[in-house]
């Protein structure tokens, strides 16, 4: 870095290389891997690209005690590059047939074939060519070339992600762009120049075997001394987890006018939610105020839709009620109308007054269920109070 001495660090986003640059961090991992680490993995001690790729694809998405037996089998069927090139996609997916993720299985075929007919059967060993093939990404590309042929090259995966996140402390979720554009630089930053094979595997042993998803075994880790999220007590928290949805809210306006121990209820159209079971009115087009405040326009617009019923007497706001459904929320914002004259409403189809002693019986959505029944209470005393 040629920045003189007293001359401001870029603002924030602009680290560059050096900014992360930290030797004992790969010497770590490097010492660790050599005494703790995997080192007969049917995958190591050899620098045989076709036998790196097929693990490294593999590992992809399943773990290695799942790998061990189709890799195996794999290889009897297909022992070389280009007879898996030869081979039928059928006899390749047929050997695939458990693992998974079989869009993996297409792309390692076609990978084989592009190899055969671009590079006469031999891995190119610069990982921007490999991640030019199909299922290889820059993660895998930097793998394949750091086992196969000791080329300098960054991996990312999500263990990896995992291992940084803890270790750094970084407070955003590692699959938004920002962050991991943040993670590729730091992991190339922290390449050692000696030993990427020791490393790069170290980096995937530890985040296998020592900095699990969950209960991470820290006593035995080598970046222990430097990791942020063991210093403050965050193993827990980091990485930090996608982001849910915020679900969106809506809000609606109910009325419950009893009278003479009867509630108004209306059948609620046979589609949407609740479809065809009975419900409070609603107050449509007049959505009141969310919170617990009454709207400046609540007296009116209770007024008119009450009198369809009756002649509004007066009206007192109830606490509101969420209802969380998959999809949103529900803030009910009900409304208790005392009439001072019921009318007839005979003629109103889908509007029905209902015993308060039915209303546990009564074909109504939970939530407008355990409302009205709290407001009938136990005793008789509170039946006649609120109905
Ligand atoms: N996961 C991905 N690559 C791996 C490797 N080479 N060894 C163990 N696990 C891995
Ligand atoms: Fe992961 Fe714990 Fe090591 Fe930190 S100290 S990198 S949390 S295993």
């Amino acid at each position: 870095m040629t920045r003189k001495a007293g001359q401001p660090a870029p603002a924030t986003g602009a680290a560059t290389l050096d900014e992360y640059e930290d030797p004992s961090f790969s010497s770590a991992i490097i010492g660790w891997q050599k005494q703790h680490g995997r080192h007969v993995l049917p995958w190591q001690n050899t620098r045989d690209a076709y036998l790196i790729w097929l693990s490294e694809i593999m590992l992809q998405q399943t773990q290695v005690a799942a790998v061990l037996g189709y890799y195996a089998r794999f290889l009897e069927r297909f022992p070389t590059l280009r007879e898996l090139a030869c081979a039928p996609v059928d006899d390749v997916m047929a050997q695939w047939s458990g693992l998974g993720y079989y869009t993996r299985a297409r792309n390692l075929h076609k990978c084989a074939q592009r190899v055969v007919a671009e590079y006469d059967g031999v891995f190119p060993s610069d990982p921007l060519l490999l991640a030019e093939l199909p299922g290889i990404g820059r993660s895998t590309a930097a793998a394949i070339s750091a086992f196969s042929s000791g080329t300098r090259a960054a991996i990312m995966d999500g263990n990896v992600k995992r291992v940084f996140a803890r270790a750094f402390g970084v407070d955003a979720y590692p699959g938004e762009k920002k962050t991991e554009e943040m993670m590729w630089r730091r992991a190339e930053a922290l390449l050692p120049e000696q030993g990427i094979e020791a490393y790069t595997q170290g980096l995937m042993d530890m985040g296998a075997t020592l900095c699990t998803r969950s209960k991470p075994s820290c006593e035995r880790c080598p970046l222990q001394a430097r990791c942020v999220a063991y210093a403050t007590n965050r193993t827990a928290e980091l990485p930090v987890r996608k982001p849910k949805k915020t679900s969106p809210e809506k809000h609606a306006t109910m009325l419950v006018i009893a009278d003479r121990g009867q509630v108004l209820l209306e059948q609620r159209p046979d589609s949407g939610i609740w479809g065809g079971l009975l419900s409070l009115p609603e107050l449509d087009g007049h959505v009141l105020a969310g919170d617990d405040r009454v709207a400046p326009a609540a007296d009116t617009a209770l007024m008119l839709a009450a009198g369809k019923f009756g002649e509004m007497e007066s009206h007192e706001r109830l606490s509101t009620i969420t209802h969380v459904f998959t999809h949103y929320k529900l803030h009910i914002a009900p409304y208790r109308v005392t009439l001072a004259r019921r009318l007839d409403i005979a003629a109103q189809g889908n509007h029905v007054w209902y015993d308060g002693s039915r209303i546990a019986e009564a074909p109504l959505p939970a939530p407008i269920k355990k409302l009205l029944l709290e407001l009938l209470g136990d005793g008789k005393a509170a039946q006649a109070r609120m109905f």
